[in-house]
């Protein structure tokens, strides 16, 4: 198959493939801008970036200066395509998204949380807005609205299906029975509710999968199926550039299909993690203690949550792996070395080539 370009609004990138942001400091400058050196997108996560345990006005100045150091970072280390995760769930999430575009972010994109807001907050037409959803109903929710109140549509749209890693749009019952929302039963769908919506403003909506894709095979399928690109998380844990620990990446490494499992989130969302020992030690326990000065996250139910999320995240990022969270997609069992990123996209368009 010959590989094709990925073109969201203003933005062409040169093979179709998103490097999925990854929060709490996974997806920094040194992964994000490795991909981009290759031809795809990489993705900044804007999330984590503050210490969980400063006031607000700490919290959300050290998470500003962090996420623009990142960018300024990344933008030194290449000229390619650079986009910026927000989950809308964060509680300094509008501040972020004005400080990204400040520094020359093209491309904005934005799950746990509907958007309704992020066409008042990104103006500016050169920035590319890419919603990230799981169904249809919410794909054609987000298109309404922003017809109506904007006069605007969609520059691309990241449909993100049971497997990935990370917190999940889908409730547990759905994701006991993966089968029936499939990206091969969803995608479709999808690409039939925005077709209105690509007539009325008269251009493309590119639709991004995500979730579960591990190889070049996986890629040929969604793009015959009539995805624009994919989005993809585990692959890209498992490379040297990417911004974790190495106990954090080994952990990948030594996992089994039975160790990858859902957990219910404090943020009130499921997520996929490995089963690990604070996983198991948290099943013991039942709740660790918490220090929240300032609740970076809007939904988290503090009182009754039985972890910080953001400490256990960061824990693992720093290689405390055993008082950690490991988030991971449902294949991360079979990445079996860590290699550069040059040499894991060789090895994925390879396999598109030979489809
Ligand atoms: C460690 C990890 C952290 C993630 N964090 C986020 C996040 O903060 N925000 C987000 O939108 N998606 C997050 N994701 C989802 C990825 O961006 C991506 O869509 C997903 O992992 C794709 O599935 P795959 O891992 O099977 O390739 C995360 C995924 C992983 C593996």
């Amino acid at each position: 198959m010959k590989i094709p370009k990925l073109k969201i609004g203003s933005i062409t990138a040169d093979i179709p493939i998103i490097q999925g942001g990854m929060g709490v400091r996974v997806s920094l400058a040194s992964l994000s801008s490795a991909v981009a050196n290759e031809g795809g997108i990489g993705t900044i996560s804007s999330i984590g970036l503050g210490d969980v345990e400063a006031s607000k006005k700490e919290y959300e100045r050290i998470s500003r200066e962090a996420l623009i150091s990142e960018i300024r970072k990344a933008k030194s280390m290449t000229d390619g395509h650079l986009s910026v995760n927000f989950m809308g769930v964060l509680s300094n999430a509008d501040d972020l998204i004005k400080s990204s575009i400040e520094e020359g972010i093209k491309m904005i994109v934005y799950g746990a949380g509907l958007p309704m807001k992020l066409p008042d907050l990104a103006r500016d037409p050169s920035v590319n807005l890419v919603p990230i959803i799981s169904s249809a109903r919410v794909a054609g929710l987000i298109l309404r609205i922003w017809d109506q109140r904007y006069e605007k549509t969609a520059d691309g749209l990241i449909l993100e299906g049971p497997l990935a890693g990370g917190h999940l749009g889908f409730s547990e019952e759905q994701l006991a029975q993966p089968e029936a929302y499939s990206l091969e039963k969803l995608l479709p769908e999808v690409l039939e509710t925005i077709k209105p919506y690509e007539d009325k403003y008269g251009k493309k909506i590119p639709v991004i999968t995500a979730g579960g894709i591990f190889n070049g095979k996986d890629i040929a399928r969604m793009l015959l199926m009539g995805a624009s690109g994919v989005q993809m998380g585990t692959r890209f844990v498992c490379t040297e550039e990417c911004d974790v620990s190495q106990e954090f990446k080994q952990s990948y490494l030594d996992s089994k299909e039975e160790d990858i499992v859902i957990i219910k989130s404090p943020v009130g969302m499921p997520g996929r993690a490995i089963h690990n020992h604070f996983l198991k030690d948290l099943e013991v326990k039942g709740k660790l203690k918490i220090k929240c000065p300032y609740r970076c996250l809007s939904v988290c139910k503090v009182e009754k949550a039985q972890y910080c999320i953001a400490l256990a995240l960061v824990n693992s990022y720093f290689g405390d792996v055993d008082n950690g969270l490991i988030f991971a997609g449902q294949n991360a069992y079979r990445c079996n070395k860590i290699v550069t990123v040059k040499e894991l996209i060789k090895e994925l368009l390879s396999e598109l080539e030979a489809e």
